[in-house]
């Protein structure tokens, strides 16, 4: 199961890598200022499950060192075409070609809720890294554009067994998951013009719903406009985003 798993997480964020930014980036994106507290100028970083390199690139940006590791060859030729100068290698969270220490922080944005074993990859994460700092999806109830369509998509198939995405969509179990971890709350709200930019969105810029997207019918696409009619506003949607961040206090060397 793990490997047929991380198969297809590898060719479904690959075929994503160009059109990422239409919506996922731009939620991710809220994550990056509260990640970079965590880094300082000069520190190693590494970005691991890194996309198409955007917060690799705004560490690098504030003066780190920084290397960036995502499972999906796509992703990482994309963050290469974009970020030509910086270091973007193929690599798997839970088995990380690089020395104990290699580096002061480790960051893993969005990576949680796609290792089939987490602890493993957080296990790989400290053991290359003094600090830990990690960004996850809050619980799906706040995280309307990616619960909505997932809603709307209920019932459908084409996704392997995987790790379950609200695993460590709540502060105590991320917390529980890193050891001794503080975590805080980003609450942000990502606008969309239409339903149909959803989920053209939510079909470029994520793996797991697309995949059941595949099979949605105009039933499917009917649901979505009724549970998004809460969050409509005269210019199109107000989606909530709650992002967890939760950093592993610095180990003495
Ligand atoms: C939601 S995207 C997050 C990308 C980026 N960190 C961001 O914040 O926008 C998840 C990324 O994790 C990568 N990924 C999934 N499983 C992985 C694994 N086992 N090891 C490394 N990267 C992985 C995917 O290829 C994808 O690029």
């Amino acid at each position: 199961m793990t490997e047929e798993f991380k198969a297809f997480e590898a060719a479904g964020w690959s075929a994503r890598a160009a059109t990422y930014d239409a919506l996922t980036a731009r939620a991710t994106a809220f994550a990056i200022p509260a990640l970079l507290e965590h880094v300082g100028p000069g520190d190693r970083v590494l970005d691991v499950g890194c996309g198409p390199g955007a917060l690799t690139a705004a560490a690098a940006e504030r003066g780190a060192q920084v290397t960036g590791v995502d499972l999906a060859a796509g992703m990482v030729a994309e963050a290469r075409r974009r970020h030509p100068d910086l270091t973007f290698i193929e690599a798997d969270a839970e088995r990380l070609p690089f020395a104990d220490d290699a580096f002061d922080v480790a960051l893993g944005a969005f990576l949680v809720n796609h290792t089939p074993d987490a602890p493993a990859a957080i296990a790989e994460l400290k053991r290359v890294a003094r600090r830990v700092v990690l960004a996850a999806w809050g619980p799906e109830d706040e995280v309307a554009f990616l619960t909505l369509p997932a809603q709307a998509a209920h019932g459908l198939g084409g996704v392997p067994d995987g790790p379950d995405s609200e695993l460590y969509a709540h502060p105590d179990r991320l917390a529980a998951l890193l050891g001794e971890a503080t975590v805080t709350t980003v609450r942000e709200t990502l606008h969309v013009d239409s339903l149909d930019a959803l989920w053209d969105g939510i079909r470029g810029g994520t793996v797991r719903i697309a995949a059941r997207l595949e099979h949605a019918t105009d039933e499917h696409r009917a649901r979505l406009t009724t549970l998004a009619e809460p969050y409509r506003v005269a210019t199109g949607y107000e989606l909530p985003v709650a992002i967890l961040i939760a950093c592993c206090p610095r180990r003495v060397a």
